[in-house]
């Protein structure tokens, strides 16, 4: 009994098992359930650890059984009794504790609850806003509560790998100047500098930097990041990075590092071995084979180059658009095989969606042949490096598409994912990663028409690319690297420049002169004055792991209290209006 009158548990409901047997216990819990058996009423108790059954039985104590009959869903209660085997018929294979109940010796209720506005327990289908308004009802749902045990597991194997590979970690401010993600910032005004705002951090990115510049070699911190960007199931306007930077280092050091990290917290969150090293494409690859930066390798489908086939074949509309500097390519369907006309139909009818003019396929034959809608254009010279090239089996299904690379590219990887939807089984716990490496250097922004750097201006090209730099940027490479696990960026970091003049002529291609990249970068370049040493880094959301190791389908179920689509927090009331006393101390007026 505490000093406030109400019996402290000695086991987590959860955890309680057959070899528990025979043991009195207390359990502390939320009521998930009351069934009323005539004579006999069981309660569900939920903890964070599951859930335990309590009988109550007035043969044994009527007073607790008296008491149960008013006892209702979500209540607290402090429980008193026996841990007994289920009757065999009564064993719940499903439940850890399925093979066990406690009856009840006494009980009370610690706390009384009003009826909640959905019933908290896994797989009812809630409206997710009336998930985040009540949000600790949401996370008492073990699927729910399971994802945040795995956070912390995945949060506490990053730091004990981290900690013994000689990281410190270091916190960085979150009152800031802009830095440069690229995202819009966040502003908060600063009251004793009226007309003043400091930003927050779209990442420690120039700190961790300058970390190094103070000598600190091997930096980590779990840090929350804030970018007001639209967002996405995999998105959020505030959200926690796994951030590093290390000295006197390439980025194979950190690229074999980071995997052994990974080894461990799969092994130690999920207890999955991951095998080594993970694959790896170049930015390039990934794009010509897959058209994204964030191929999902779990599936296979990558493309197949035709463009040398149809540059002198009789089909007009692949010709011209290979002769006049396209591309014609392609994929085999993965698990659609003798296709009905109506699925073909409604991949062409996909692709238009897609905004392309039209969709070729071709179903392979018995002996060679192929069905096609373009087959009478097409001689032995292309349909025999076609059927090479596809390797069909009889019933498979090759799609083609024509147009400028990035066109096509975007095509095929929309038409990709939903054949992946459409067709493919969904593997079973499957952690597909691959590192994507030397991305461009630069983009082109063709609305501002100026270069833009593809990672941060920052990014040290790769020094190959180097020569390159003013003669054909956007041929130029970096020395960076992305992480992705089943098709999601999960990670990206790069080498940085460390020589000032090498800075400049990135500013300058960027068509920032020196006086607007002091403006906003003048802490760093004036650190980099004083030895800065050779130094990378990465950084990985620690969300979209977690999202991926738990198997959820959007980031906000690894965040306690994440933003609606419209950045707001339904339960606090997020933002809100401030008063007018407020907006005065601060000179503020709205307009
Ligand atoms: P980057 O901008 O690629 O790199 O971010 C690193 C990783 O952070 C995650 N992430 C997000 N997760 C949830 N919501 C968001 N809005 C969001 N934005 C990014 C992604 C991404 O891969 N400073 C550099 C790292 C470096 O160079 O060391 C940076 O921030 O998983």
């Amino acid at each position: 009994m505490t000093q406030h009158g109400w019996n402290k548990r000695t086991h987590y409901c959860g955890d309680l098992r057959a070899a528990d047997a025979g043991r009195e216990v207390v359990l502390n819990g939320w009521v998930q359930r009351r069934r009323d058996h005539g004579g006999l009423i069981f309660l569900d108790l939920r903890d964070r650890a599951g859930i335990a059954q309590v009988v109550f039985n007035p043969q044994i104590s009527p007073e607790a059984h008296a008491a149960a009959e008013d006892i209702r869903g979500e209540f607290v209660l402090a429980v008193e009794g026996t841990v007994g085997r289920r009757p065999e018929v009564a064993v719940n294979p499903n439940l850890g504790t399925g093979e066990v109940e406690v009856t009840a010796r006494s009980v009370q209720v610690v706390s009384t609850s009003k009826t909640p506005p959905f019933e908290v327990k896994d797989g009812v289908k809630v409206d997710e806003s009336l998930r985040l308004r009540y949000r600790y009802l949401d996370l008492r749902r073990p699927e729910m509560a399971g994802n945040f045990v795995m956070r912390a597991a995945v949060s506490k194997a990053v730091r004990d790998f981290l900690d013994a590979e000689g990281f410190l970690e270091i916190e960085t401010p979150m009152l800031t100047k802009s830095t440069p993600e690229g995202a819009r910032d966040f502003v908060v005004p600063a009251r004793l500098q009226p007309g003043h705002f400091f930003a927050l951090p779209q990442s420690p990115q120039l700190f961790k930097q300058i970390l190094m510049v103070a000598g600190f070699d091997r930096y980590y911190q779990i840090v929350r990041c804030f970018r007001d960007e639209d967002l996405r199931a995999d998105r959020q306007p505030e959200f926690t990075q796994i951030d590093l930077e290390m000295s006197f280092i390439e980025s194979e050091d950190i690229i074999g590092l980071m995997e052994r990290m990974f080894t461990k917290v799969f092994a130690g969150a999920l207890g999955v071995e991951l095998e080594l090293p993970f694959p790896r494409l170049t930015h390039k690859e990934a794009m010509s084979l897959y058209g994204t930066d964030r191929p999902d390798l779990r599936y296979g489908m990558a493309f197949l180059e035709f463009t040398d086939v149809f540059g002198s074949s009789g089909f007009e509309l692949f010709k011209k658009v290979a002769q006049e500097g396209g591309v014609v390519r392609g994929f085999k369907v993965q698990g659609l095989t003798n296709p009905t006309r109506k699925q073909l139909e409604a991949l062409v009818d996909k692709a238009k969606e897609l905004g392309a003019s039209g969709l070729v396929w071709m179903v392979g034959e018995e002996g060679n042949g192929l069905r096609s809608p373009i087959s009478k254009f097409l001689g032995p010279a292309e349909m025999h490096p076609i059927s090479e090239r596809a390797r069909f089996w009889p019933g498979e299904v090759l799609l083609l598409a024509a147009g400028s690379q990035a066109e096509v590219n975007e095509l095929l990887a929309g038409l990709r994912a939903h054949c992946i939807e459409e067709f493919s089984p969904e593997p079973e716990e499957c952690f597909a990663f691959a590192w994507v490496m030397d991305f461009p250097l630069f983009d082109w922004d063709e609305e501002e028409k100026r270069l833009k750097s593809n990672h941060h201006p920052f990014t040290s090209p790769d020094p190959e690319s180097i020569p390159l730099l003013e003669e054909k940027p956007l041929e130029a490479l970096s020395d960076s690297y992305d992480l992705v696990l089943n098709g999601v960026e999960i990670g990206g970091g790069s080498i940085r420049i460390h020589d000032r003049e090498l800075q400049q002529r990135i500013f300058n291609l960027l068509g920032l002169d020196p006086e607007e990249s002091r403006e906003k970068f003048g802490f760093l370049l004036e650190a980099f004055e004083y030895g800065p040493p050779p130094h990378g880094g990465i950084a990985f959301g620690l969300d979209r792991l977690v999202m991926l190791m738990a198997g959820r389908a959007t980031i906000r179920d690894t965040i306690a209290f994440p933003k609606t689509q419209t950045a707001s927090d339904l339960m606090a009331g997020a933002p809100d209006t401030i008063s007018a006393a407020q907006l005065k101390e601060l000179r503020l007026r709205l307009s």
